[in-house]
């Protein structure tokens, strides 16, 4: 979707008027009879009001007045219905008007409720929704929510994208484009790399795929950062998750398995949106990426393997893979001394159990501050984080009886028992996000389209912005 700036207005224009208060309809707008319609339309507690001219169509859409993070959201909401009307009118564009304070969250709304994953269609009904315009006195920093919602759908893309197009070695490519596309700097190392670097629990997943893993490491660092260390962005690449020989049940939980580098896709966006916007801070993300099938060299429940960090895990579930390739992902983060180290994955069903798709489960041993942080980002971008214990009681759950650990807990706390190990591998202040809800939705929400959300993105950008 296209956003522009205007400052003239056509007379067979579409208009959005965006009020809060009845005052501000102007009678320059609007006839004597189109003013006491709207006026009655709004008694009747009528939100989404709309006049036809015939050659053109005027909406007025009543915002609440407060300026706070939940109205923000009922603002992207009323966006995406009015989008989806415009959609179903065969409208192609139309220019909003009136209260600045709830444009951005309004063309954020649209922006992102018109996303549309056609690639594999022959006949793709394309929406027919194109340009969004804003009339405005006020400057709005257009680019910037132009970036973060191209970003949004990038990750959307990705997650969208099945196993047939999307592999480890793919996905290190989508990320060199749009690195290219960003400014930002990837290094992509390939299987003999990985070897190298005895990355341990990323090749053990691999071993029953026919594709090779990759680990990706993007890196922003503009000439004058604020951070001296840098933030570290970890996302889980597991393109497609069978659960290996632990094999998950198909068809309940393997279908939409594809999601499974959703918080890879965060994080690439993320990174995406950030150099793209320039935001001044050091930025470093990795992905870890490979497949998880059975395969005829597939490890096996029982393995013991030795992790980058030199540790050693007992597979006691060889669908508990993602931990494995996040663990060698955050050992290797350790040598560049970060300031603090962001894992996102969609880790457990644990997670989308206790909080479904309405929110992130975060953990960790940061300072209290930087989690009030994260959650404030969580609030503005309305990707909200719900924080879960990590006591280290949970760590009794991973002892094995023939390695240092095992990479099963016992089902009480399933979600920080996965957090837990992964703290093994750290020595860094570290926060754990767990999106197995919010990465894909099975029907659309709102502004969220079928598939992937790209949760994450918008998150990490408004982090870092206000870090
Ligand atoms: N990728 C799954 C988690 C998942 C579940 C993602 C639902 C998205 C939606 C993960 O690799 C997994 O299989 N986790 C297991 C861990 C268990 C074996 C300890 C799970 O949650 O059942
Ligand atoms: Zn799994
Ligand atoms: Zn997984």
């Amino acid at each position: 979707m296209e956003i522009k700036k205007t400052t003239k207005l056509d007379a067979k224009e579409n208009l959005i008027f965006l009020i809060t208060d009845e005052k501000e309809l102007s009678t320059s707008s609007f006839t004597k009879e189109e003013l006491s319609f709207i006026k009655k339309e709004l008694k009747n507690e009528q939100k989404q009001i709309e006049i036809n001219r015939l050659s053109h169509t005027l909406f007025v859409i009543l915002c609440e007045k407060e300026n706070d993070y939940k109205t923000a959201e009922k603002i992207r909401i009323s966006a995406s219905i009015l989008l989806n009307y415009l959609n179903t009118k065969k409208i192609a564009s139309a220019t909003l008007i009136g209260a600045t304070e709830k444009t951005l969250p309004f063309i954020e709304g649209l922006a992102l409720a018109n996303y549309q994953f056609l690639k594999y269609y022959s006949d793709k009904k394309i929406n027919s929704f194109k340009t969004i315009s804003y009339f405005s006195e006020k400057p709005i920093n257009i680019n910037e929510i132009e970036t973060i919602v191209k970003a949004t759908n990038y990750a959307r893309d990705l997650v969208n994208e099945p196993l047939s197009f999307l592999t480890a070695v793919q996905l290190s490519k989508e990320i060199q484009k749009l690195g290219k596309e960003a400014g930002f700097k990837v290094e992509v190392f390939n299987k003999s790399k990985i070897e190298a670097l005895k990355m341990g629990g990323l090749l053990a997943v691999n071993k029953g795929s026919i594709d090779p893993p990759t680990f990706s490491v993007m890196e922003w660092k503009p000439a004058k950062c604020k951070n001296k260390k840098p933030i570290i962005l970890v996302g889980k690449g597991v393109v497609y998750d069978t659960g290996g020989l632990s094999l998950k049940p198909t068809p309940n939980s393997m279908d939409f398995m594809k999601c499974d580098m959703g918080g890879a896709a965060a994080v690439i966006g993320a990174l995406y949106s950030i150099a793209k916007n320039k935001l001044p801070y050091h930025v470093i993300g990795l992905v870890p990426a490979t497949d998880n099938r059975p395969g005829g060299n597939a490890y096996v429940p029982g393995d013991v393997i030795t992790m980058h960090n030199k540790k050693t895990v007992e597979v006691l579930n060889t669908d508990a893979e993602g931990r494995l390739l996040l663990a060698d992902a955050l050992s290797y983060a350790q040598k560049y001394k970060p300031e603090i180290v962001i894992d996102i994955a969609t880790l457990t069903g644990a997670a989308a159990a206790a909080i479904g798709h309405y929110g992130i489960v975060a953990m960790g041993n940061t300072d209290e501050k930087v989690m009030k942080k994260l959650k404030d980002a969580g609030n503005n971008v309305y990707e909200r984080i719900v924080e879960f214990p990590f006591w280290d009681e949970y760590n009794e759950q991973l002892k094995s009886s023939i390695a240092d650990i095992t990479n099963l807990g016992n089902g009480m706390g399933g979600s920080i028992t996965a957090g837990k190990f992964l703290e093994n591998f750290t020595n860094y202040p570290y926060i754990h996000l767990d999106i197995a809800g919010p990465a894909y939705v099975k029907k659309p929400i709102n502004y969220l389209t079928y598939g992937g959300t790209g949760v994450g993105v918008r998150l990490f950008y408004d982090f870092v912005k206000n870090y």
